[in-house]
């Protein structure tokens, strides 16, 4: 493995896509291998021993068969239930993980109330229960919210399902404003998310601010290979490889749609 590797980034299907872009635009010279594990997507209402089995296996795919320099968990789900594992399995690799944005979220919220979207898996995972406490405090809450369905919804391109699942999500989490105790920071704890902000800002609110988790995974990624002088070299042409246990043109087809460097998808 040199600096010339390929960084490897996997979400359970195309949520991941709103990771790699924040990658691609931090990191324009690396070549990067994304994996859709669609053929078993959604992970969030699967249960743990799933979910950690799917990223071993995932993450010895790309070490064995792509030599791999670091691995980006571009899944809030499998962060929760695997990340720790992985870093036992390969303690040489540098390995960033995603987690909801609670404590950014708790930084700008003026309200003291902030609103929480993620999957069952995630929200019920010892990982995001230790990150919880630590920081609820008199004047800051959280209100929790598992989305079942929604990015399995995502997934699908199902636009009536995810209306009605965002509507619903959005209206039982609790009143947003700009009163005290009214929530004004909106937290998208699950990567597939990003692709329907427009959609949960309007229903949230213009004033509503959201928070996710791309662009500081990326900045990690950017230290963790500048320790281990890894990053590659300037004047590097980016690229980009798309596998997926899935339907390859389904995922080719997100990638054009959600990727600001639609043409690199073609790379495959
Ligand atoms: N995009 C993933 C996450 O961030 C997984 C969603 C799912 O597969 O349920 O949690």
């Amino acid at each position: 493995m040199s600096s010339d590797s390929p960084i490897g980034v996997f979400d359970s299907g195309v949520g991941g896509l709103s990771v790699l872009s924040a990658l691609q635009a931090e990191l324009p010279g690396e070549r990067f291998v994304y994996f859709s594990d669609a053929a078993h997507a959604p992970y969030g209402e699967r249960g743990d021993a799933f979910v950690i089995e799917r990223t071993l296996g995932i993450a010895r795919q790309l070490v064995e068969e792509h030599h791999i320099k670091a691995l980006v968990v571009a899944c809030n789900t499998a962060t929760a239930a695997g990340i720790g594992l992985l870093r036992s399995a390969y303690p040489g690799l540098p390995i960033v993980g995603v987690e909801p944005a609670l404590k950014p979220a708790a930084a700008a919220t003026r309200t003291g109330h902030v609103g929480v979207l993620a999957t069952r898996g995630t929200l019920a995972s010892g990982k995001f229960k230790a990150l919880h406490d630590s920081l609820k405090t008199d004047s800051v809450r959280f209100s929790l919210m598992p989305c079942d369905g929604l990015a399995g919804a995502i997934e699908r391109l199902d636009e009536a399902a995810i209306q009605s699942l965002a509507a619903r999500y959005v209206g039982d989490i609790g009143r947003f404003g700009h009163q005290l105790q009214e929530i004004d920071t909106l937290v998208l704890g699950c990567t597939h998310y990003p692709f329907i902000a427009a959609d949960l800002q309007r229903l949230a609110g213009a004033q509503v601010r959201l928070i996710e988790t791309g662009q500081p995974v990326a900045q990690q990624t950017r230290r963790l290979l500048a320790a281990k002088g890894q990053l590659a070299g300037n004047g590097s042409a980016g690229s980009l490889q798309l596998l997926t246990s899935g339907n390859a043109s389904a995922l080719d087809a997100a990638a054009a749609r959600w990727l600001p460097s639609a043409e690199a998808a073609a790379l495959r």
